[in-house]
């Protein structure tokens, strides 16, 4: 075709493509109708879900580097290496005094009569030790002398066996039957992201060891002992409504023997008795023999870390049952006291006064003032009669003595079936007040789940969204991976979780994190190795909801309706009555790119552009990674409005959040 010919056809059809686009404009427009709210979005309503699962507590965000650091674990010594050349019968011994000492009963005792000879242990860390070069790093042990004479010479080893930190210490002289503390801190000479600690023992002598301890300087608010910090920023930056902890399954256990009891995570760490964690033997495809829950991270801990960051605590206790899918082991309804009064004890422990039994433990812990608990979750996953049974008589107890106080009920697994139907009928009759669901789907599921409250009924019980992620490949499938295609479907979801605030009144994304070499689960909201954190494209969706929560709900109808997948789209909208804006959502689940009239009704004034948040990707498989973290992640720009108009520019697989504020 000669050239000129081809420039009149390319013409022809860019007008045709233009002309049709501009359709696309004005038909079916959004109307968003700012001036009648339908109902107020909870200050709950976007948090996030705690568990010690993948190495998210210990090896995750409690930021002790030594690992078994009490020598507790099945294998006494896992996690350590002794390192002699010349053996010596005895020189390195683990000693149990079970009778003693329940929480802790083992510890090491240390032996050198020659003092040329060579002794040392080494601790591996959870999959090695995250070093910084510069960082100061605080070395401690518990120790009780037999025989004085012993220096400590403390070493960290890089991963090409380079010694990058020294420190010395010499514990005190004095033998006797008391336990004492010596610490001493240094700062690394260079980094490695799987260190070691090595511990020397110059001269001769004889000495008990236990809680051997290295933490870096730099844990979240500098706390000693405490948390890692860019792990919790990235908590922090969500600003979520609520922290649910501490799980998920570790509530249960895969025993009544091994449920998470928060009394015995509390006060001084050396007496804080370790268990095993559920998922250490879980998935045969996934072993992790090394897990274990030490509780250096406990209920205290949990409720200070909610205040830090501004999230209503969420505890989730044992309902009186073991997992199950495991044993299904249940305690007898006339041995449940204690299970209940666990649950009386922590409101007690969380609000009490100072004077109250369990305040005064709250106090002594560094916190008189009241945590403010104003819900708790009675179970985890649980379903069947044998739930409500117990479940009932919680609430009773819990009701007769605090009115006021939610409770959250499990309506099982998962959202649909014959456990679900009857769990949801059931609690309904009881008029719970909070039930949670769980959705661990595929991404169709969640398209095509949008409109899922829409006719849930309005005067009954909440709805909690406690654990949901899209899977890539299937429910426990290693597989499965956080890309782009999975954070869009949820992003869609999403919209109908907003729109339907009236009976949503929190969601959470499951599981929140995983250590890159001891996972056990996926997806997870965020990825983590022993120096570095990156969020998913998912903690994306789930920070921009957050970030963008509002106050309350307002129309956003297209020909009338909700906007739940009608031309692969997913709209909500949201007013902030603090900031007077308009906050609406659109999700563009389509492979493409949409341009879409909205029409903002009911304002007053409209500011002449919107601030836009956009997250797409060019790619449905995209992922972030440690290399490129914010490879899917929102990009800010603005978008001029044309009096209430704003044409909506939406990128193939898109989610994207308009800002315009009203004054
Ligand atoms: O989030 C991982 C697990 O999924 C949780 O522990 C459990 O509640 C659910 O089955």
């Amino acid at each position: 075709m000669p050239i000129k010919k081809l420039l009149v056809a390319f013409s022809i059809t860019t007008a045709l493509l233009l002309s049709s686009v501009v359709k696309a404009q004005n038909n079916n427009p959004i109307i968003v109708q700012v001036n009648k709210p339908i109902a107020a979005v909870q200050p709950t309503m976007w948090g996030v879900f705690f568990e010690d699962i993948n190495l998210g507590a210990d090896g995750g965000i409690y930021a002790e580097l030594v690992k078994n650091r009490s020598f507790e674990f099945y294998k006494p010594l896992m996690g350590w290496t002794v390192n002699q050349p010349k053996f010596n019968e005895g020189s390195v011994l683990i000693i149990n005094r079970q009778e003693t000492n329940i929480a802790n009963p083992r510890f090491v005792r240390i032996t050198k009569e020659v003092a040329a000879d060579t002794l040392g242990i080494t601790n591996e860390g959870f999959r090695g030790m995250g070093i910084k070069k510069g960082l100061r790093y605080d070395f401690s042990v518990m120790y009780r002398q037999q025989t004085a004479g012993l220096i400590l010479h403390a070493e960290l080893v890089s991963m090409v066996g380079k010694i990058i930190g020294t420190a010395s210490l010499t514990p005190s002289a004095a033998t006797g039957a008391t336990w004492a503390k010596a610490a001493v801190s240094f700062n690394a000479t260079d980094s490695s992201l799987r260190g070691k600690l090595n511990i020397w023992f110059e001269g001769t002598g004889k000495i008990d060891l236990d809680m051997i301890s290295l933490f870096p300087e730099d844990t979240w608010k500098k706390r000693p002992g405490g948390m890692r910090a860019d792990m919790i920023q990235l908590l922090a930056d969500m600003k979520p409504g609520f922290i649910r902890f501490p799980g998920g399954c570790v509530v249960e256990g895969f025993d009544l023997g091994l449920r998470y009891q928060w009394k015995k995570t509390l006060g001084p760490v050396e007496d804080r008795q370790l268990i095993i964690n559920r998922w250490n033997s879980e998935f045969a495809h996934r072993p992790t023999p090394d897990y274990f829950q030490t509780f250096g991270l406990g209920f205290f801990e949990y409720f200070q870390l909610a205040e830090d960051i501004g999230a209503s605590p969420l505890p989730i206790l044992n309902a009186g049952m073991a997992c199950q899918f495991n044993s299904a082991e249940v305690v007898p309804i006339d041995q449940l006291d204690p299970y209940v009064q666990d649950a009386l004890d922590l409101i007690e422990f969380a609000n009490g006064n100072v004077n109250t039994q369990w305040g005064k433990v709250r106090a002594a812990m560094g916190h008189p003032a009241p945590f403010n608990l104003k819900m708790m979750g009675v179970g985890n996953e649980n379903w069947g009669p044998q739930y409500l049974e117990r479940l009932k008589i919680f609430s009773k107890a819990i009701k007769a003595r605090y009115p006021d106080f939610k409770l959250v009920n499990s309506s099982g697994t998962d959202p649909n079936g014959e456990r679900f139907d009857y769990l949801n009928g059931e609690l309904r009759k009881m008029n719970a007040d909070i039930i949670d669901e769980h959705y661990y789907r595929r991404p169709e599921w969640f398209l095509a789940n949008a409109a899922r409250y829409d006719n849930y009924p309005r005067n009954s019980s909440r709805i909690f969204a406690g654990e949901y992620a899209a899977q890539s490949d299937h429910t426990v499938s290693i597989e499965n991976r956080n890309n782009a295609e999975t954070a869009i479907a949820e992003a869609a979801f999403m919209t109908g979780l907003e729109r339907n605030a009236a009976v949503v009144s929190m969601a959470s994304y499951a599981p929140l994190f995983a250590h890159i070499d001891g996972w056990q689960w996926t997806p997870d909201l965020i990825w983590v190795n022993n120096l570095q954190s990156y969020g998913t494209p998912n903690y994306y969706v789930q920070k921009l909801y957050s970030t963008n929560k509002g106050t309350d709900v307002v129309l956003a109808l297209m020909d009338g309706k909700a906007v739940t997948g009608q031309d692969s789209l997913y709209i909500s909208s949201v007013i902030d009555k603090n900031t007077s804006d308009v906050i609406i959502k659109v999700v563009n689940a389509s492979g493409n790119a949409i341009n879409k009239m909205i029409t903002i009704t009911g304002a007053k004034k409209l500011s002449a552009a919107a601030t836009v948040n956009t997250l797409k990707s060019s790619s449905v498989l995209d992922v972030n990674s440690f290399a490129t973290p914010n490879a899917v992640s929102p990009v800010a720009s603005t978008m001029p409005l044309k009096g209430n108009k704003l044409i909506a520019s939406l990128p193939a697989h898109s989610f994207t959040i308009y800002r315009i504020a009203m004054k």
